[in-house]
């Protein structure tokens, strides 16, 4: 690029975020890494030293963080329900913003992706529906391998209020941990993704059937959360034609688009789309007529998610497909990602080996750009 391009590098424009002023559009996703501390689910100071490498990101938004001891689906993850995780939340914001970053909680409930060996009392896992997901696995320890997930239990119509108290009490206390926002994880097969899609969602109530149904539980979780933090700091995951942990949905553009409409009602700040997964797309490349029905019914932020290169997300913003992008990948490897694209600077590979559980190999060594370099 010469340097007239560089000034209208797309990626560098900056942005609004409902209430967050972003210098740039380069954010980190969302990425489970399993390395909290045991016994507790604690962030601990090699997760501080992770989040703040990588502080320079237009907003971090935190790995999946389970909102209760139901809610979690598999060994090391966070969690973000007791005194001691907040505590260690805290320290993790406060590095962050210290460093000059900000930074988002996911808020996550696993639902039907556990094991009777992660749940309180060895109960069977949670679900809208009693439908074993086939060929998803999860892990329970550090060397059990990945094991197959057992059949759930249907959640009755009158737990429904405290699966939303579960996720209105983590939003809470991601603000006592000193976040700038959260991010509700409504993707990838979790549980209100299980409640929104048509593959594993059977129910015949009130929370299942239409598509109004569908949405149900989690509008309410998003009421929820909203109602802690305002729905200018609330943003929504969602994965319309992922296949990862056997999910598929009958009509995903009449499912998202709907959903899409009531949180523009909402007013929440953003939506963040998979669009394309390494775990799997039903879609073949960027399902477009559903990223435009959802951009066409929400006047938020539209973030596209996926597979992304630096190129793609200048294109994709210029053309107005989306407005911010969150990698993933890249973030792992490079702590200094934004940097480097500015620079147009060589990208450091990802090690797909230590993405889940293990120490600070493959986690905080990765190496930044010498200044020398520029
Ligand atoms: C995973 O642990 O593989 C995982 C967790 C959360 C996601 C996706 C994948 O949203």
């Amino acid at each position: 690029m010469n340097d007239r391009d560089k000034q209208d590098d797309p990626l560098f424009r900056p942005a609004r975020l409902g209430a967050l002023e972003l210098p740039h559009r380069v954010l980190m996703a969302p990425l489970t890494r399993a390395r909290a501390s045991q016994p507790g689910d604690v962030p601990n100071d090699m997760n501080v030293t992770y989040y703040r490498q990588r502080a320079s990101a237009g907003l971090i938004i935190s790995e999946a963080t389970q909102v209760s001891p139901q809610g979690k689906g598999y060994a090391f993850t966070p969690g973000i329900h007791s005194d001691e995780q907040i505590a260690g939340w805290r320290k993790i914001t406060d590095a962050v913003h210290a460093a000059g970053g900000r930074m988002h909680l996911q808020l996550w409930h696993v639902g039907r992706i556990s094991h009777t060996a992660l749940q309180p009392d060895g109960a069977l896992p949670v679900a809208p529906s009693a439908i074993q997901p086939e060929g998803a696995k999860t892990f329970i320890s550090a060397d059990s391998g990945m094991v197959d997930i057992p059949t759930p239990r249907a959640l009755e119509a009158d737990e429904m209020p405290d699966i939303v108290e579960q996720f209105r009490q983590g939003a809470e206390n991601a603000k006592a941990a000193g976040f700038d926002g959260v991010e509700i994880h409504a993707a990838n097969g979790y549980l209100l993704d299980q409640f929104l899609r048509s593959g594993s969602n059977h129910r015949t109530d009130e929370f299942g059937g239409s598509v109004d149904n569908r949405l149900r539980l989690p509008l309410k979780v998003v009421e929820a959360v909203a109602g802690v933090w305002g729905e200018d700091r609330v943003g929504v995951r969602v994965s319309p034609t992922g296949s990862f942990n056997a999910m598929h949905d009958g009509d995903p553009q009449a499912t998202f688009g709907a959903f899409a409409a009531r949180l523009d009602d909402l007013g929440i700040a953003y939506i963040e789309v998979v669009e394309d997964s390494f775990q799997g797309n039903h879609a073949d490349g960027r399902p477009e007529p559903i990223v435009d029905a959802i951009r066409s019914a929400f006047r938020g932020t539209y973030i596209g998610n996926g597979n992304y290169t630096a190129g793609e997300a200048r294109a994709r913003i210029d053309a107005d497909r989306c407005d911010l992008v969150t990698f993933g990948r890249p973030f792992i490897a490079n702590p200094d990602l934004p940097e480097r694209f500015r620079r147009n600077a060589p990208l450091n590979e990802w090690d797909s080996a230590t993405f889940y559980g293990g120490d600070e190999h493959g986690y905080i060594d990765y190496p930044a750009l010498t200044e020398d370099v520029a």
